[in-house]
Order: structure tokens, then sequence, then C-alpha cells
């Protein structure tokens, strides 16, 4: 690295599909980047966005690639793909920020955070929504002592499926998917973020059923294979000693439990979840007879889907952004080892590790938006 990042920073995205339109939602308010491009291998899709979007082009995936202007390109598109639009967005000296997880694989990633290393382009990736209010409030009050040492946490994503709502839901049921990969990288991204890197892990895996079926869209109906475990729980033991549970599961109905909690020895946190950017952090420390709603302290308020390129932007050249390559590396690496774990049944030491990034200070949109 150390190549510096002008802003505005302009951005092509590759892959159209259903999460784009939350990137464009936050585009107009981010002023350090500038969507100028669009591609997808249906073609059609970015002639849509492009249509709707005044002064963004609608280019063919290696015209994108090729294309002068872009400086970073936004990979939306499934995991699957991950890997090697990045490895060719970086063979063309271009930056590179994926949606999750960084690849479908650990060795595909390292061999994308590799690949940027030697062309001394920044890898950034999602999530993002670990920047917003909520996650980073509850890491200023554990960095404020308010719960003592951090022991523990248990962190629950419990849903009986996306097939219910994502009309070509059949990535989430193959390898690379499942609710582990899918939503894990939110979770495991935050209590690294909250409790620092993970040295070792536990897990167990099951999957109740071998085919899904599509309830929206043109495909509704239809049946998907499913070819990965679809409710993943285990430890993971972080580098601190501290414990995390998890249970991340397309097997169940709902939960009462809540998204992220952290124990100290003389406190209880009660984070928002971590796919979301805002919510409520409660705090109740020994004694108390009630938790009480902490004030937001920290992060990027009033943020979505997109922060993470700003941030990335803006940090000075040289250092990894926040939401950056080398975080997600470790969250894949931590989950692949989990589903390994449960393969195996043995305990699994994790090889990668990674700084725990630096926390957000508080960030009104005000200061975000372009003048
Ligand atoms: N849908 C969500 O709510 C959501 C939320 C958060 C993150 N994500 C992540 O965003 C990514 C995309 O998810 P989605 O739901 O938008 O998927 P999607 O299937 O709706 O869209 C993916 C798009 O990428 C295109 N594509 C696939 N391979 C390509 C390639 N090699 N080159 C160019 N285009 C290609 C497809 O044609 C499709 O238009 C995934 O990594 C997913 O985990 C999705």
């Amino acid at each position: 690295m150390g190549q510096p990042l002008n802003t505005p920073l302009n951005i092509g995205i590759i892959g159209c599909g259903n999460i784009i339109s939350q990137y464009l939602e936050t585009f107009p308010v981010l002023d350090a980047v500038r969507l100028v491009a669009v591609a997808d291998l249906d073609h059609a899709r970015a002639q849509a966005i492009a249509a709707g979007h005044p002064g963004v082009r609608a280019l063919g995936v290696s015209e994108l690639i090729a294309d002068d202007e872009v400086q970073l390109v936004l990979n939306l598109t499934i995991p699957a793909a991950h890997a090697q639009v990045a490895l060719e967005v970086i063979a063309a000296g271009k930056h590179v920020y994926g949606e999750k997880p960084l690849a479908a694989t650990s060795t595909e990633a390292a061999g994308v955070l590799a690949a940027a290393a030697a062309a001394g382009v920044v890898v950034g990736c999602a999530p993002d929504t670990v920047l917003g209010t909520g996650t980073q409030t509850a890491r200023r009050a554990i960095d404020d002592n308010l719960i003592g040492r951090p022991i523990s946490a248990t962190a629950t994503m419990v849903t009986p499926g996306h097939e219910r709502w994502h009309p070509n839901p059949d990535f989430y049921y193959a390898p690379g998917g499942g609710p582990l990969l899918d939503m894990g990288p939110y979770y495991v991204s935050a209590l690294v973020t909250l409790l620092g890197p993970v040295a070792s892990v536990v897990g167990a895996a099951s999957h109740t059923r071998t085919t899904r079926t599509i309830g929206t869209g043109p495909r509704a109906g239809e049946s998907v294979p499913v070819t990965t475990d679809t409710h993943v729980s285990g430890v993971l033991v972080h580098e601190s000693g501290a414990l995390s549970t998890l249970v991340m599961s397309f097997d169940a109905v709902a939960t009462q439990a809540a998204n992220l909690e952290i124990h100290g020895e003389t406190g209880s946190l009660i984070v928002p979840d971590p796919n979301h950017f805002d919510g409520d952090v409660k705090l109740r420390t020994l004694g108390d007879t009630e938790w009480r709603t902490l004030p937001v302290s920290a992060g990027y308020a009033g943020s979505s889907r997109g922060i993470g390129l700003q941030d990335l932007a803006l940090t000075p050249p040289g250092t990894e952004p926040r939401a950056g390559g080398r975080l997600a590396f470790h969250a894949l690496d931590v989950m692949e080892s989990l589903l390994r774990s449960a393969e195996t049944g043995t305990s699994i030491t994790v090889s990668s590790s990674c700084e725990r990034p630096a926390a957000v200070p508080l960030t009104e949109p005000a200061a975000l938006a372009a003048p």
C-alpha cells in the first residue's frame, strides 16, 4: 500500500442485484466517493441502474475494470465470484471494496490480499455496519471500562431462511453461504471490534432439510438444493482470553435473545444488531436493578451501507482501512475454522490475526455530506 487515494474517489460497481439499492441510497451523502459506472453479467441490470442515475455509465464487466475513470471497484457480486472479480480489478491496478465475505474461501481471500499487496492497492470489505453508532458506542463503553475486564459474549442470529424474501437465494444454501458465512461476518467483525482477534474455535453444525422453496419473485415455488450446513454454533476463544458463544441459524423460527451481549467483570452490555448501523446500547452494572440506555457516544451517525467506502477513501495512505481486508480475512478464517472444527470435532487454532480496528469518533451526518 502507500498509493494515495485522491478524493472524491471514483467508484465503479460490479454486481447490480439485490443489495445495490442500499449503496445507491448512501452515495449522495458521501462526499469522498463518486459513483461513475456500473456493470453486471446481466447487462440489462446495469443499464437499468444507469438509466436512473444521471452521470453513471453502464459498461461491460471487463470494460468497467479497464475504465480510466474508475479508481475503485465496489464488488457486489455473489460470494462465489468475489475473489475472481477482485483479482481482475487488482490486476488492472485499481482498489477494490467487496461485499462480505471477502471470498468464498480463506485460500482465495489470501490470494486477493497477496495480489493487492504486490500491486500496492487497497482492499476494503463489508460489513461497515460495525462503524455505525450501535457497535461503536458499545466499543466506547468497553474502552472506557464501563464493564470492567471483558470476560465473554453471546451472539445470536436465527431466521427460518432467506428463501422467504430473496428472489435468487441459491447462494445462501451452497458452500460459501449458510448462516455462518452469510450473517457471521457481521457478528465476527463486531466481536473482533469489541473484544479483539480470535485465537481458536470449537464448533458444531447441522442441517435440517436438503431443499428450500423460493418464496418470492419470478422463481417462487422453485426448489433450491441445500449443500451446506444451515445451523452452526460454536465458541470463539479471543486472544485476550474472552469467550464468545455464537449461534447462527437458518433453521429456527424466532428468538428473544439479544443479538449480541458482552459480559465484563463488573457489567454487561446489550449491543444492537451488528447487521444494523444504529440502535440502543444498554448497560447494567453490578448492583443495578435495571438496564439503562447509554447515550450515543461514537460511530458514524445516520450511516448506511457504503460508509466503509468513505472511511477507506479518507484513510491515510499506508494505513489499513477500518472495514479493511485484514479484518475481513480474519473473520473469514475464524468462520472457516469453526466449520472445520464442526467437521472434525476438534478445537482449531486460528492461524490469522488482525489489529482491532481503530475506534470511530462520533461523526454526525453533516460532516459527511457534500456542501
Ligand atoms: N441481499 C442482501 O440483503 C444483502 C445484504 C448484505 C450483503 N449482501 C451481500 O451482497 C452480495 C450480493 O448479494 P445480492 O443479494 O445483491 O445478490 P444478487 O444475486 O441479487 O446479485 C448479484 C449480482 O451480481 C451479478 N454477478 C454475479 N457474478 C458476477 C460476475 N462474475 N461478474 C459480474 N456480475 C456478476 C449477478 O448477475 C447479480 O446481478 C453478496 O456477497 C451478499 O452476501 C447482500
